[in-house]
């Protein structure tokens, strides 16, 4: 089997957002799709993350569609690091909206989305969600993965399902 084939996916790049109690929290995917034309999406989320537990919690996450002007910083502090030890979105600029933390800066459009179903795989949790409310944010290109690999020259973390590849 050639793995390297899955170099040729191609992914958005995606902060999913909820709170943990008073306190904001999430963490970065490009694992996040539509799923069909009735608002229905999805995302792979490992179980070892800590934004797992919190969408188990609630059911409920925001998700921000991250642009090319999104800061390499957000990027770090959400993807990089876990909700679990440190407060993730110190120092990143962000507003409440309906109980959900969203990113103010670099952020193309937000969704609120309700879980409606889950499939699990050996590590990672695919939840099902539906579209509650959409709106849009800069007007500006989408991050797509492979800008963020070839131009943002950024990494992959171990939970990430394109880690190693
Ligand atoms: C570019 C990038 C893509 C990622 N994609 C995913 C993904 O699709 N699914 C996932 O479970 N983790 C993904 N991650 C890893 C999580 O963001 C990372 O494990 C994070 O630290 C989890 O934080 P938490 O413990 O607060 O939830 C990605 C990270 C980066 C930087």
């Amino acid at each position: 089997m050639d793995k390297s084939i899955l170099w040729k996916l191609s992914y958005g790049l995606y902060a999913v957002c909820l709170m943990d109690g008073q306190r904001p929290s999430g963490c970065i995917v490009n694992t996040f799709f539509q799923v069909t034309s009735g608002g229905v999406v999805a995302v792979s989320m490992n179980r070892d993350n800590y934004t797992h537990s919190l969408i188990e919690k609630h059911n409920r996450f925001g998700v921000c569609i991250l642009s090319e002007s999104t800061p390499a910083r957000t990027i770090g502090a959400l993807g990089f690091f876990s909700g679990r030890d440190k407060e993730k979105f110190a120092g990143l600029d962000y507003r409440m909206h309906e109980g959900i933390p969203l990113l103010n800066e670099g952020c193309c459009g937000y969704l609120i989305l309700d879980v409606v179903g889950r499939y699990e795989t050996d590590t990672h949790t695919v939840f099902f969600a539906q579209v509650e409310d959409a709106f849009a944010g800069v007007d500006i290109r989408s991050m797509t993965y492979e800008y963020y690999r070839s131009v943002i020259k950024g990494k992959s973390p171990k939970n990430a399902p394109t880690y190693g590849v």
